[in-house]
């Protein structure tokens, strides 16, 4: 999409603007699916990276599946259309009646986040359900602290041990079905070594207690480049993790949100004003920390590029920050950008995941609008 199709979005709908690249997602998915070409192999993807419907409606019509975290995450993918043997649950605090309806419908697979989790679901087996087991293995995935989720200090899934108890109790309840174990270790992994090491002691461990897995889910994470130079790199991925894929035989699933839409969107802005105090240049734009948290939540740094002709322009190191009354409500920090005008757009860089979906009423300033680029036309999204 280039930066004529945001002006026109902006001039079109007003801004703040979430616009998306709906063939970038398509393509993103083909990519994913050809490098596991040899395997039998499913990509549900991560509905909390992005709940949009247009883009959900994509995505069931190209056959992925979705992982969910919440009632209002499955009745979303639902509503467009996925099946529940398509959707897969996780969570690492199930309510009750959602374990019973996720039950009742028949889900590919409830991930179960730990022992007390599969007593409960004990209590509202109506019918035969498909489990697997959330395994914490307990490695270092090299991300923001915030963001690591496979250490055992982190909330998530169960040590080994546990999974091991687990199997046992699952296994002797005919109405439970062990499909497989799953493992997501953190977001916005840019190493392939965490995935190596969670992967090699997963293989042991499903050594040692004899269970031969249907389905090994590998969760997401794959970290995009925010403008660091720094990605997965998923040729050292293929050349160090299938072959110990292939030792397990089994199906293999990815859970991916980030790397399949982050780079997909803009958040286009107009600039308010540029404010100029003794010491500081502060680029006022009309969105802020409650349309995008991720530089406040994580300390991100998005880029963010000029919608307007910078020819001729003065060059200056501008905070660039938004409307919110948080000293956090700062997209960049004395970043380098030609002197903007009153009125003039900007469009903020790889916000397709945890964006919108991380918007807040805060302040009570309007979440922004959402549009979709399908590669011809520009249209508001639902
Ligand atoms: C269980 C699970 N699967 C998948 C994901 C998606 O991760 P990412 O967007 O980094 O691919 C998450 C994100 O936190 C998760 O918790």
């Amino acid at each position: 999409m280039d930066s004529h199709t945001l002006v026109d979005a902006a001039m079109s709908f007003g801004t703040p603007l979430y616009v998306y690249d709906l063939p970038f997602v398509l393509q993103r998915i083909s990519v994913v699916t050809e490098l596991f070409k040899d395997f039998d192999f499913h990509l549900a993807f991560a509905v909390k990276a992005n709940f949009n419907k247009d883009i959900l409606s994509a995505l069931e019509k190209s056959g992925a599946m979705v992982d969910v975290v919440s009632f209002g995450e499955y009745n979303q993918v639902r509503s467009v259309g996925f099946t529940p043997d398509r959707i897969i649950v996780n969570g690492n605090c199930k309510k009750k009646e959602e374990l019973d309806k996720y039950v009742q419908d028949g889900v590919f697979s409830i991930n179960l986040d730990s022992y007390e989790e599969l007593l409960r679901l004990e209590t509202v087996l109506s019918r035969p359900a498909r489990v697997s087991i959330r395994v914490n293995p307990d490695v270092d995935a090299k991300t923001h602290r915030h963001i690591a989720t496979g250490l055992r200090e982190n909330k998530f899934g169960v040590d080994f041990d546990t999974a091991s108890a687990m199997i046992e109790r699952i296994r002797s309840n005919k109405m439970l079905e062990l499909i497989g174990l799953h493992c997501h270790i953190g977001s916005q992994i840019t190493e392939v070594e965490p995935y190596l090491e969670a992967v090699v002691s997963i293989k042991y461990f499903a050594r040692s207690v004899g269970l031969r897995v249907q389905v090994f889910n590998l969760g997401g994470g794959w970290g995009i480049d925010y403008g660091n130079g720094k990605s997965l790199d998923l040729e050292e991925y293929r050349q160090k993790i299938f072959p110990i894929l292939k030792e397990f035989g089994s199906a293999i699933v990815l859970e991916l949100g980030r790397w399949i839409v982050a780079p997909s969107a803009y958040l286009v802005s107009k600039v308010e004003y540029v404010k100029k105090t003794a010491s500081k240049i502060f680029v006022m734009l009309d969105t802020g920390m409650t349309h995008l948290i991720r530089p406040a939540l994580y300390g991100a740094k998005h880029k963010i590029i000029p919608l307007y002709e910078t020819k001729g322009r003065k060059k200056i190191k501008a905070d660039v920050v938004g409307p919110i009354c948080e000293s956090a409500d700062t997209f960049r920090k004395s970043y380098t950008m030609a002197e903007p005008k009153e009125g003039e757009f900007v469009a903020i860089c790889d916000v397709g995941a945890y964006g919108y979906a991380m918007a807040s009423d805060y302040n009570l300033i309007p979440k922004p609008k959402e549009v979709i680029w399908d590669g011809k036309k520009l249209f508001r999204s639902s």
